[in-house]
């Protein structure tokens, strides 16, 4: 990668001179996950990860979510985004005021909240969850009812394995909602021994037919372990390729969709926002002090 040498080497010198520990998301570029990055991860590892790390700067290689996520866990910490205009659907499905509403409506149910989602509405929450989480938080609850929140098909693949009542809202991921269980199917007929692995943003449907299920992380451990001969990454784009560098004699069938907010994140915008120090990620403390103890919550769970 010829083209992207002067930027990895100018980013890694320039991290240590300023202290900087760079987190990425399974879904950066190869160049990103694999060059640059101190610390790879799905949502959840990347929060346990944030609450853990020494250094003064973080650079959060992924979407806004994300790096507000660190700062809640950081408060004191700088936390830089390379490009503030990283997105998500899910995110921007539901505000804090829909969350009020929405409990108002369902006095006594608790409220998890996906962590894909603004510390406006996780300040409006019991509990945040990821999807490699969500079945146990959603379990660890007293209540019969649960309220789910926003990502409806998060939501109904948990509905599936527990006997909870989950109620939930029309949030949808922009990448994962595309996959259609026909178009697998497809790819199963043309070779019975590939491996269809998803990830639970994608519709129950779509699920049904996979051969497992997970995490980001999850769906890579099951690669590395697995070692299937030919398999089907049911997520973005990038995730097949960072698994493919560091699994030789698996074959990936490539039908994937892209996330265009975590490709807003690019090597020159990482390099910019460690030289001059930006974006750098803020949150109202009066908002950032009730969103953490949603965050820490989920994060204590699992301990
Ligand atoms: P993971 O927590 O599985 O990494 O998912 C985050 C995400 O944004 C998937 O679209
Ligand atoms: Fe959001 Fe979907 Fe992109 Fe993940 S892949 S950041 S859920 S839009």
């Amino acid at each position: 990668w010829p083209v992207f040498a002067p930027y990895i080497h100018a980013i890694n010198r320039l991290k240590k001179e300023r202290g900087a520990v760079i987190l990425a998301h399974n879904y950066q570029t190869p160049e990103i996950f694999h060059c640059v990055s101190d610390i790879v991860g799905d949502s959840l590892q990347l929060a346990r990860e944030a609450g853990t790390v020494d250094a003064e700067i973080i650079v959060q290689c992924g979407v806004h979510f994300m790096a507000e996520t660190s700062k809640l866990l950081n408060p004191d910490k700088t936390v830089l985004i390379p490009d503030l205009k990283a997105g998500c659907s899910l995110s921007e499905s539901i505000t804090g005021a829909d969350v009020r509403r929405l409990k108002a409506a369902n006095p006594g149910v608790p409220v998890v909240t996906y962590v894909n989602t603004s510390a406006d509405v996780k300040a409006e929450t019991d509990i945040c969850c990821t999807s490699s989480n969500a079945l146990a938080i959603v379990e660890s609850l007293e209540e019969d009812t649960v309220l789910c929140i926003p990502d409806e098909y998060l939501a109904m693949n948990i509905a599936r394995q527990t006997s909870k009542k989950i109620l939930t809202w029309k949030g949808h991921c922009e990448v994962h909602e595309r996959f259609t269980a026909d178009e697998l199917l497809a790819y199963k007929q043309t070779d019975p021994n590939i491996q269809i692995i998803g990830h639970p943003e994608c519709h129950p449907d779509v699920i049904a037919v996979c051969d497992f299920s997970g995490s980001t992380s999850g769906m890579i451990n099951y690669v590395k372990e697995e070692r299937p001969q030919k398999v089907l990454l049911v997520t973005e784009c990038s995730m097949a390729s960072n698994v493919e560098a560091e699994t030789p004699g698996v074959e990936f069938v490539k039908p994937c969709n892209l996330c265009p907010h975590m490709k807003r994140i690019t090597l020159p915008k990482i390099l910019d926002s460690l030289v001059f120090m930006k974006d750098e990620v803020t949150i109202d403390p009066l908002i950032a002090d009730r969103a953490r103890l949603a965050v820490e919550r989920m994060v204590n769970l699992g301990k």
